[in-house]
């Protein structure tokens, strides 16, 4: 089972492959911001610091998200997220 890494409070989660960031907070109670749930304000951005080969690659509407709420490089959306192997993530401002 793959792991999940964050660097909030350094706790490590195991998950089904193929399961959501989202999915993982939202059962596992892990502290991280979300609005929407469904990519469209970008509430969510992470960073992920380990691992980025580990999940989905992002889609364009991601893409848009992303590039309309910051300017760090490699960001992505906790809401979309889809762990497919170990990671480490952290929050972008
Ligand atoms: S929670 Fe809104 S973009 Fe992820």
């Amino acid at each position: 089972m793959p792991t999940v890494k964050t660097l909030v409070d350094g706790k490590t989660y195991e998950v089904a492959a193929g399961t959501k960031f989202l999915d993982l907070c939202q059962k596992q109670k892990v502290k991280h911001d979300f609005g929407c749930t469904v990519g469209s304000y970008g509430v969510c951005r992470l960073e992920v610091v380990e691992g980025a080969a580990h999940v989905d690659p992002i889609t364009a509407d991601e893409q848009d998200t992303v590039a309309m709420s910051t300017d760090h490089a490699g960001a992505r959306l906790g809401c979309q997220l889809v762990i497919r192997g170990d990671i480490a993530v952290r929050p972008v401002a």
